[in-house]
């Protein structure tokens, strides 16, 4: 479909579609704690880790012969920062690059059940004066609306890096899109509630490999 080949040339990423059933979760292995709280696996664990080895070569392939800070967005961000890092940090033992990597947590949370909340906290980022002329890679696990992710780097904007760059492993198509796009994107997905892969629903389903989609039974037993 003509549409979504130019959302595909937007994110960059895996282009999952709309009318894409997800596969069956009888086909994998998951907590037994969660069964009946899913719909089914978007994203299985083995392909995330395909996609962000590719994602190291390209950022390696963009900056390979600068220092980087990697800003990791927790806490849904520490599963895919954790796993491409040490992509990165294999490529670069491969290969006669070197890429000296300092890695920083800051925390942002602005979500409330499914729905997204106003007041945006940021934590750990009061002094990010350490980036004043580095090449800064920001690290996400996902960017729906990018009103979260323009707030982080008008933030980080301010501290005056040499570069930035964001690194997203998902971008939902939601209706208010915003231009703020990741530079690198692992997949871009429906616009469900997913979880999982550090991933969480009210701090459940971080403990879960695949990234899946939450049932309306899953979304009732972990409401608060
Ligand atoms: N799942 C978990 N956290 C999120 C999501 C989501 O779909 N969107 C924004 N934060
Ligand atoms: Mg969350």
């Amino acid at each position: 479909m003509a549409d979504e080949s130019v959302r595909a040339r937007r994110s960059g990423g895996i282009v999952i579609n709309d009318d894409w059933p997800g596969y069956s979760l009888d086909l994998f292995n998951y907590p037994a704690h969660y069964s009946g709280d899913l719909d089914c696996v978007i994203v299985p664990h083995g392909v995330i880790m395909d996609r962000t080895e590719r994602i190291a070569r390209n950022i390696m392939d963009d900056l390979g012969d600068h220092d980087i800070v990697v800003l990791c967005v927790l806490k849904g961000g520490y599963q895919f920062c954790a796993d491409l890092v040490d992509r990165i940090k294999v490529l670069s033992r491969n290969s006669n690059r070197s890429l000296p990597m300092r890695v920083h947590f800051i925390r942002l949370k602005s979500y409330l059940n499914d729905q997204s909340t106003e007041d945006l906290h940021i934590l750990g980022a009061e002094d990010l004066s350490f980036l004043t002329e580095k090449n800064v890679l920001i690290v996400e696990a996902i960017v729906g609306t990018g009103k979260t992710m323009q707030t982080l780097l008008k933030h980080v904007e301010a501290f005056r890096p040499k570069m930035i760059k964001v690194a997203g492993l998902l971008v939902k198509r939601v209706p208010q899109n915003s231009a703020c796009l990741p530079d690198y994107v692992g997949f871009e997905i429906p616009n469900h509630f997913v979880v999982g892969y550090a991933l969480d629903y009210n701090e459940y389903f971080r403990d879960l490999n695949h990234i899946c989609v939450i049932s309306e039974s899953g979304k009732m037993k972990y409401k608060i």
